[in-house]
């Protein structure tokens, strides 16, 4: 079963080999096809959409579950690992373009970038603009990283090597400074990157251990005037802790390119708050990327089903 719009090429690989149902969960007229195409799948390719348990409980033949993205905490990790179904995913292939997209978050906070052409378009720009909408700079400022995985160090290297920016990240694994980055970036605790960055980036994976993490305590831990991103998950954030710590000036601005509920709420603070850039879930969201992707996990998918290794399995053995 295919669970989201795929290219026809693609789908069209899949059909040739097997039978193949199409069915968005997240449209109310087609959840009645997925779940009643659950029962007989041997293989789900898709994302964005929550498989726990109690879903895939109703499907007794599963072997595969190939998933459009990067992150995997849509799935209910040990339940695969018990029930032995294979969980593929597509890491690599996004890594330079989401990484291409937090930069753009640093920036886009850092420079007022959104709310400055905003300006322009609503015919405010009558004069030269004075200091209240000047941004800070970005080049030469400590960029912290939370997560040091290939998408943080991607992000380390964009800051250190082209804008001059000290690095110090925290991973929760004994990750290694590439060389590419020795004597730019450098390992601290969390307590201390949060401490010592003029602007933080959150790129950690959803987990038990990080959901929740950046609370008020973390804000307040923040440099007064520091700038926050997140192109990682929404749920790593109390959203609640951001809103307050801009409301009482601590921070200065925030880009947030994920939230804790998606589509953003119309009723979220976030989504009008002037201290906060808010984008769509764009982290890999281009044409190159997203058909790499797509493509990653037709094979990955193709080949489970074959008997054969995944290219990109995710490893259940800690779940
Ligand atoms: C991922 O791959 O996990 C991304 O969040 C999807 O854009």
């Amino acid at each position: 079963m295919v669970f989201r719009k795929m290219p026809d090429d693609l789908l069209g690989r899949i059909r040739t080999l097997h039978d193949v149902t199409v069915a968005d969960p997240r449209r109310a007229d087609e959840l009645p096809r997925f779940r009643e195409a659950l029962h007989d799948a041997d293989g789900l390719i898709g994302s964005s959409f929550r498989l726990d348990a109690e879903v895939l409980a109703r499907s007794p033949r599963l072997q595969v579950i190939s998933s459009i993205s990067v992150g995997v905490d849509n799935y209910d990790l040990a339940y695969l690992k018990q029930r032995g179904i294979t969980l593929c995913h597509t890491p690599g292939v996004l890594t330079e373009t989401t990484a291409d997209t937090v930069f753009a978050l640093i920036i886009a906070a850092s420079r007022r970038l959104v709310e400055l052409s905003n300006h322009v378009r609503d015919g405010q720009w009558t004069r030269n603009i004075g200091e209240d909408l000047f941004g800070w700079d970005v080049h030469g400022k400590t960029l912290g990283v939370l997560g040091f995985g290939r998408i943080g160090q991607a992000v380390a290297r964009r800051a250190a090597l082209g804008f001059g920016m000290p690095v110090v990240f925290h991973d929760p694994f004994d990750v290694q400074v590439p060389a590419s980055l020795a004597g730019h970036a450098v390992r601290a605790s969390f307590d201390e990157v949060l401490a010592r960055s003029d602007i933080v980036a959150l790129t950690l994976p959803l987990s038990d251990e990080t959901r929740g993490l950046m609370d008020a305590k973390a804000f307040a831990s923040m440099k007064a005037g520091a700038i926050f991103v997140n192109g990682s998950r929404g749920a790593i954030v109390r959203e609640d802790a951001l809103v307050d710590a801009l409301d009482s000036g601590h921070l200065r601005a925030a880009a947030l390119d994920v939230f804790a509920v998606e589509p953003l709420a119309q009723d979220s603070p976030l989504r009008t708050h002037p201290k906060v850039t808010p984008f769509p879930h764009i982290g890999s969201a281009t044409h190159e990327t997203r058909r790499a992707m797509a493509e990653l996990a037709t094979d990955n998918l193709l080949r489970v089903l074959d008997g054969d290794t995944a290219i990109s399995a995710f490893d259940l053995s800690k779940a």
